[in-house]
């Protein structure tokens, strides 16, 4: 191990020995910072979940009776959230992803306000709003030819689903109504209404899935752990293959679209396959008719260290391409899709596409994605992603030697993931009753990390949690997240060791 990079482990080791989590959490406070909250009841007992009160928050839907509720937000700015009781957390994940700008941008709120002064609703049957159109024709010419029109709704979910039925109404109006398969990858996320949760759970384990539709599923490279005797190419190549099989299989003319995450999310955990893949996928898919979607819901505005994650693959460029969590940065909900025009013109001429919702490009919501794109545009938040993701994967990588369950570190730009493993050599994944994420959720909390995870498959496909802090991290900042995220791995480790877990 690099003398710097072990200095660096014994000092945090020694902080994380001397300090008790109470002191860690507060080590973090600014005191000014502070804050009552004279609307939160001071009586423990009702901050209990399942304490007979009414109401109450979201968290009610899962966390087990008779746990303590979660810290309340009380405000949050650049990387930072504060609670109520004046601890401030680092937003290691930009929330799930989403926080591309940070928190408390003056630009977005500026412009939300006025927006909202001057109007926030408008229906676009009756009449266009210019944050609607100026924001399309912002996100064509950074996208490129061939993404040329916009389609606004509020989250991913909704933006897939509309993605899926304006590709069917696109089959119907060019005499391919036999089409309506829409292929999937295993693993995957795409939302979770049911039309998505279709194209996403695990198929033998969802409790929703006698409701679901069963639709085809095919294999997704995994870089880290591919299957036994086969290098990553070689798997890749595997799978594409699998993708040309299964349309065959279904019977061509019945198969609609395949939707992929180029880089993956949560599922995948930052994964992306070879150029090769890519470049095959975009050909079988034009053999056979096949509308390519690929969801950047996570992945784009930015976050990859291109505009677009696709932008990596010159020349694979996918048919429809869905947006969400970066472009309102959580400052609004907004989500779309992106369509070429002779696409739309083929449906326009068909009778429309008139599949929307109540929100559909609102013009609040749209000024708000207007500003926020505008932002990491003036900014040049795009390459500095690209830049500033290549060091944080250095110093993740450097922590490697001292903190052996950190078994891999990877990503593209500022959407990174690290893989924890019982054995680095062999790959070993950990039990598979430990939740993994959970429990790093859990630590980091005390580390005054904010980490968005979820276990994915049971773990089935690994256990990782994604490192994706906002696009506008200071350096200084990033010293803080790697010490941060060293001490929550460390502190791990030693339970997994103590509990005999380790070799
Ligand atoms: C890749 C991907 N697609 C779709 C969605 C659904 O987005 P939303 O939560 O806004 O409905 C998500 C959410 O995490 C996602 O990661």
């Amino acid at each position: 191990m690099e003398v710097a990079a072990a200095l660096a482990l014994l000092l945090i080791r020694q902080r994380i020995n001397g300090d008790t989590p109470e002191v860690r959490a507060r080590s973090l406070n600014t005191p000014s910072m502070a804050i009552k909250n004279r609307n939160v009841p001071d009586n423990p007992e009702s901050r209990r979940i399942g304490a007979s009160i009414r109401g109450g928050g979201v968290q009610h839907f899962w966390l087990p009776k008779g746990t303590s509720q979660l810290p309340r937000v009380a405000k949050a700015e650049g990387v930072y959230v504060w609670d109520t009781q004046g601890n401030r957390y680092f937003d290691m994940t930009s929330g799930p992803v989403a926080v591309n700008l940070g928190h408390g941008n003056r630009r977005v709120i500026a412009a939300m306000q006025e927006q909202a002064a001057r109007v926030c609703f408008s229906y676009p049957a009756y009449l266009e709003s210019e944050p609607n159109s100026r924001l399309a024709d912002l996100l064509a010419a950074q996208a490129g030819p061939g993404h040329d029109r916009a389609f606004f709704v509020s989250s991913g979910a909704e933006a897939v689903e509309k993605a899926i039925e304006f590709a069917r109404l696109h089959a119907v109006a060019r005499g391919e109504a036999s089409r309506f398969r829409v292929i999937s990858r295993l693993p995957a996320f795409h939302g979770s209404t049911l039309a998505t949760q279709a194209l996403s759970e695990d198929p033998d384990h969802s409790p929703l899935q006698p409701m679901l539709q069963r639709w085809p599923r095919v294999p997704v490279p995994f870089p880290y752990r591919p299957p036994k005797g086969l290098t990553h190419d070689e798997d890749a190549a595997r799978c594409a293959e699998i993708l040309r099989e299964t349309i065959e299989r279904e019977g061509p003319e019945t198969v609609l679209a395949f939707i992929i995450e180029p880089v993956m999310g949560l599922t995948g955990g930052a994964s992306y396959a070879p150029a090769g893949y890519y470049r095959r996928i975009r050909e079988i898919c034009t053999n056979y008719g096949v509308i390519l979607i690929h969801d950047e819901v996570m992945s784009g505005v930015g976050r990859t260290g291109r505009f677009l994650a696709g932008h990596h693959w010159p020349g694979t460029q996918p048919d429809l391409i869905v947006l969400a969590k970066g472009l309102g940065s959580g400052y609004h909900p907004i989500a779309g899709f992106l369509a070429p025009d002779a696409m739309v013109e083929t449906v326009v001429e068909a009778g429309g596409f008139h599949l929307g919702h109540t929100q559909k490009s609102s013009p609040l919501a749209c000024a708000v994605g207007l500003a926020v794109v505008q932002e990491t545009l003036e900014r040049d938040l795009v390459s500095r992603a690209e830049r500033h993701g290549a060091t944080l994967r250095e110093r993740l990588r450097a922590l490697q030697d001292g903190i052996p369950i950190l078994g891999d570190v990877r990503g593209l730009g500022l959407f990174n993931a690290i893989e924890i493993v019982a054995d680095p050599v062999a790959r070993t994944m950990l039990p598979r009753n430990l939740d993994v994420p959970a429990e790093l959720s859990r630590l980091g909390r005390e580390h005054g990390l904010l980490i968005y995870a979820r276990r994915i498959y049971g773990g089935r496909f690994g256990d990782w949690i994604m490192v994706t802090p906002p696009l506008i991290i200071e350096p200084a900042e990033m010293d803080q997240l790697v010490e941060r995220l060293a001490a929550t791995l460390l502190a791990y480790q030693d339970r997994l060791r103590a509990a005999g877990h380790l070799g």
